[in-house]
């Protein structure tokens, strides 16, 4: 059986051709980082526009690198929601007009189920059950997975994500977008305690994220240190920043899995592609004998490949498909 899944949720059009067995035969990607760039961040009405350019490339190109057509298809599998409105119409409807044309069955994935799932395409994966940590550009929640199909959310931002705010403290700091890949590079020279910006850790026992305060700490930082005269040191305010991050994601993530008694845990979104995550992450993990599932950097970011996975498994538990269902722009994983 081979499932192609198309994504479309925010500012990648991303294809994958994936077989029951796990084997990826192929999974491409068109990247709108150049459009939106310029702009320091996603301009939905751009994203949109270029998602309709790219969706019948992106598919077809990923058909011919698996070296099938569509009259081997199965199953054809689409992010539903969450995310940008205009994107996820433009692949979602792409996905029904071929369901409907090719008389192929359709599914509707949540996008965070791909990302808690993502962790399965590669051959080192875990049994269930465990604590997923998703964070990226629109994210940042800690879920219970119990199946393939049984997600819990335990806790969520109530603020930025993560990605969001790795993003607007780079775009203060004169970087181009997406911010978070250039901070955690200019971090490698900074040092991570030069400043000390501050932890939300909210209630006791909360496992909700706020990072809005972190990124304000940033901007006052920066305005105090012009106002003295002071140059900025990018290294350490970028070391020290993504530091102030890791810890709440770390700490949180590892509280979740003590109060929920479970012994293992998977990260996944863009995010999770940072190496101080990964590399906070595997330290304390060994300490909490707890054990780690960190996706290649290719599955922490959106891609076709996820959402195939996450609907080949959505469609074996409820194969019901209708064609009035529209695109949400909230996680039904709630
Ligand atoms: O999962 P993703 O590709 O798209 C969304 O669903 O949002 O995540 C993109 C987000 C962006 O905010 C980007 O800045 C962030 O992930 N990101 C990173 C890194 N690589 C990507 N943030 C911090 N460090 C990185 N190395």
């Amino acid at each position: 059986m081979l499932t192609l899944g198309i994504e479309s949720s925010c500012d990648d059009t991303a294809a994958a051709v994936l077989r029951d067995d796990g084997c990826l035969l192929s999974s491409v990607l068109s990247s709108q980082d150049q459009i939106h760039t310029r702009f320091g961040g996603i301009v939905p009405e751009l994203a949109s526009r270029s998602h309709l350019e790219s969706i019948v490339p992106i598919v077809n190109e990923a058909l011919g690198q698996a070296s099938v057509t569509l009259e081997d298809i199965d199953l054809i599998a689409c992010t539903q929601g969450p995310g940008l409105i205009g994107s996820l119409l433009v692949g979602f409807s792409y996905a029904k007009a071929l369901s409907y044309v090719t008389k192929t069955p359709c599914v509707g994935v949540d996008h965070m189920a791909g990302h808690i799932l993502s962790i399965f395409l590669e051959e080192d994966h875990p049994d269930f059950p465990f604590i997923a940590l998703v964070v990226s550009g629109g994210t940042s929640s800690i879920y219970l997975a119990e199946s393939f199909t049984s997600f819990t959310l335990l806790g969520r931002t109530r603020d930025d994500a993560a990605g969001e705010a790795f993003d607007k403290v780079a775009k203060l700091l004169g970087f181009p977008y997406p911010g978070g890949p250039i901070i955690s590079r200019e971090a490698q020279s900074g040092n991570p305690e030069a400043i000390k910006f501050p932890r939300s850790w909210l209630e006791k026992g909360s496992l909700d994220f706020s990072f809005s305060g972190l990124k304000t700490a940033v901007l006052n930082h920066c305005n105090t240190q012009k106002q003295k005269n002071n140059p900025l040191v990018l290294p350490d305010i970028c070391a020290s920043f993504q530091e102030a991050v890791v810890d709440v994601l770390v700490g949180k993530t590892l509280l979740a899995a003590n109060q929920q008694n479970i012994q293992t845990i998977v990260l996944g979104g863009g995010v999770s592609s940072n190496p101080r995550l990964r590399q906070v992450m595997e330290e304390r993990c060994p300490d909490d004998k707890k054990k780690l599932f960190i996706p290649r950097p290719v599955y922490c970011t959106d891609n076709g490949a996820m959402i195939a996975l996450a609907g080949m498994h959505a469609h074996r538990h409820e194969s019901d498909f209708s064609f009035d269902r529209d695109v949400y722009c909230r996680s039904l994983l709630a």
